[in-house]
């Protein structure tokens, strides 16, 4: 047995230290607690400077109410507040803050400058780190709180920070969040010096589209709707401007940004009849409750709150937003958008995101499928294939298309002698979704995408293996928004993007050209392919990119790489999907494990009609 150590109270900088695990985790955190206290001073203008990510300096200047100079020293002690009072406080709080814990925390684990005046105070005063008393300085109304050197005394969170351009990506995104609930409040926003954000005070509507874009609300339906002590406000968009990834989804509870599956359930299931599975509403909405209605002490950085009737407040989200989207199939009435988007009321999604990104129309079916499509050569032995990806992608393919000659003496083999091929010859495509094929023994049915996206990932595999992935260079870039932290990973991981073929640099500060792809995915939806790996890349990390979550990755670069439903194909080109599918290892199963084709002898068939019996 080790010796035991009596039992001590811990010293306050380490309690503090400890505390600080709990609410401070990155820069974007600090930049989170400073800005609320700015809010909560019942400040107008808020202005930001970061240094290096926020990791070498975060400073908050507000123009609120100020923090008289005998209270400096306390307002960085913890448990220290002057927001709540009582535990009657506590369950009907309205500031963002309340724990009286954030600055202590902070300044435990950085170099922490406060500096302050307040309205009777004729001049401001700071305290300095490390010095126990304020001193007489220069400042105007309000407070300048400047963090310095986060972590640089805890190296065990030090190490946890990623690169200074996706801690920026992080800061901002904490910033949107806080923007988009206090539209009555200016903001202005530096990194090393150089302005990045402005939002001047607007109407919330207004500052949803300054913080998101103007597409946004293009895209939008506006809540606003009441029920006693409950209301519901802000703006979902249509299902056909959902999106792949759940980043744009903006909950607040009382004003606080949180995350809360009761609701996040009741949007879901509001869009469950009209959006399909795998895509993610994006939303800004503002709930409001009666404070004692919901606990938000339940998490020390206040991500979540707890309702006291969550069933009451699932019925009305759930209501509301239902209602909201039952409107939605003409483009009119009740919508944010001052007219309809050519766009996607001619085409749909897909050209919507293609015309956003300043593209032409998506391609036809017709070229998506022919460029990965190996074709066999007239008379070649069978398991010779050419046409495959090498080098440009439009080259071989096309002109095997465009030459009709060539398919016909391609498929010609497929008459009563030829050998027969296990996938049969296509017959039909059915529902936009499947390709019915007859067989030496019966009939199979095969589905085209989910068999497609199988027949792309061998090949990405392969090449990949081989060193051999070709990219292509994009006549026309594609440019696509994306965020800041979308950027700076693509940025730092542009080595690791490069080897897998796809070359892309920063557009600008808030969007990203795409401009060269693996020849063999060129043809699909390329920004929903762009945006595709960069999700992974976040979800992954880099370093294992390449390594053990290869794989993962490839898989969603096939799903994105692969035919569609309702896309038109020809005889042909349905079989040479079904020649690909038997070259391919484990072809029987999607990506995901699903069978991608069923099979049922003539004998089946003759049973369903009693026959011979
Ligand atoms: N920008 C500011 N302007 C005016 N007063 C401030 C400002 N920042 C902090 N304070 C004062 O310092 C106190 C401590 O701030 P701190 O953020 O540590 O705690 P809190 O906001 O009360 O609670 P929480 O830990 O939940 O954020 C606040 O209660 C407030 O009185
Ligand atoms: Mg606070």
């Amino acid at each position: 047995m080790p010796s035991r150590r009596p039992i001590a109270q811990l010293p306050d900088l380490l309690i503090s230290q400890i505390a600080a695990g709990e609410v401070i985790e990155r820069p974007s955190s600090v930049l989170k607690e400073l800005v609320e206290n700015a809010v909560d001073a019942g400040s107008q203008t808020i202005e930001v400077r970061l240094e290096a990510g926020g990791i070498r300096r975060i400073a908050v200047i507000d123009d609120g109410g100020g923090i008289a100079s005998d209270e400096l020293r306390l307002a960085l002690t913890r448990h220290a507040t002057s927001k709540i009072s009582s535990l009657i406080e506590l369950e009907s709080v309205h500031s963002m803050g309340f724990r009286g814990e954030a600055l202590a925390s902070i300044a435990a684990v950085s170099q922490l400058t406060l500096t302050s005046r307040t309205r009777d105070a004729s001049h401001a005063w700071s305290l300095e780190p490390g010095v126990a008393e304020p001193i007489a300085a220069a400042g105007a109304l309000g407070t300048t709180v400047d963090v310095r050197y986060l972590f640089d005394t805890v190296p065990a969170r030090r190490k946890f920070l990623r690169s200074e351009a996706t801690e920026f990506g992080h800061c901002m995104d904490a910033m949107d969040r806080i923007a988009l609930a206090f539209p009555d409040i200016g903001f202005r926003v530096f990194h090393n010096d150089r302005a990045v954000r402005q939002w001047l005070p607007a109407p919330a509507l207004q500052r949803i589209s300054d913080v998101l874009g103007d597409d946004f609300n293009e895209h939008g339906i506006e809540i606003n709707a009441q029920g006693g002590l409950i209301s519901l406000m802000g703006v979902v968009t249509r299902p056909t401007a959902s999106r792949a990834r759940a980043d744009r989804q903006f909950l607040y509870v009382n004003g606080r940004h949180v995350r809360d599956r009761t609701v996040a359930h009741a949007i879901r299931s509001a869009y469950a009849d009209v959006l399909h599975g795998d895509r993610q509403p994006a939303f800004v909405l503002f709930l409001r409750v009666d404070p004692a209605a919901v606990d938000v002490n339940v998490h020390p950085a206040k991500h979540e709150v707890r309702f006291r009737d969550s069933g009451a407040v699932h019925r009305f989200v759930n209501h509301t937003v239902t209602q909201a989207l039952s409107g939605t199939a003409g483009m009119a009435s009740g919508t944010l958008a001052q007219s309809s988007s050519p766009f996607f009321a001619a085409t749909g999604e897909a050209s919507r995101d293609a015309a956003f990104a300043g593209q032409p129309a998506p391609y036809s079916w017709q070229s998506v499928v022919q460029q990965p499509l190996h074709l066999r050569e007239p008379g070649a032995a069978p398991g010779t294939f050419t046409g495959a990806y090498t080098g440009s992608a439009g080259g071989a393919s096309s002109s095997a298309s465009s030459n009709p000659a060539l398919w016909q003496s391609v498929y010609e083999p497929l008459n009563e002698q030829a050998p027969t091929w296990p996938l049969g010859r296509a017959l039909a495509q059915v529902h936009g979704i499947y390709i019915l094929s007859q067989t030496a023994k019966g009939l199979a049915l095969i589905d085209m995408h989910a068999a497609h996206e199988r027949v792309v990932y061998e090949q990405l595999k392969h090449a990949l293996d081989a060193q051999t992935l070709p990219q292509q260079t994009l006549l026309v870039p594609v440019v696509f928004r994306v965020t800041d932290k979308e950027l700076a990973l693509a940025l730092e991981c542009n080595d690791q993007l490069l080897e897998l073929g796809f070359e892309m640099a920063a557009a600008g500060p808030q969007s990203m050209t795409l401009r060269a792809v693996p020849a063999m995915l060129a043809r699909g939806d390329l920004e929903a392919l762009a945006r595709g790996v960069l999700r992974d890349l976040d979800q992954i990390g880099a370093s294992r990119l390449l390594t053990e979550q290869r794989n993962t990755l490839l898989a969603t670069m096939a799903c994105h790489g692969a035919v569609r439903a309702n896309r038109q194909l020809s005889i042909e080109e349905m079989n040479a999907l079904l020649r690909q599918m038997e070259q391919t290892e484990r072809a029987d199963q999607c990506n995901h494990g699903r069978p991608t084709w069923v099979h049922w002898n003539v004998s089946d068939l003759d049973k369903f009609f009693l026959r011979g019996q």
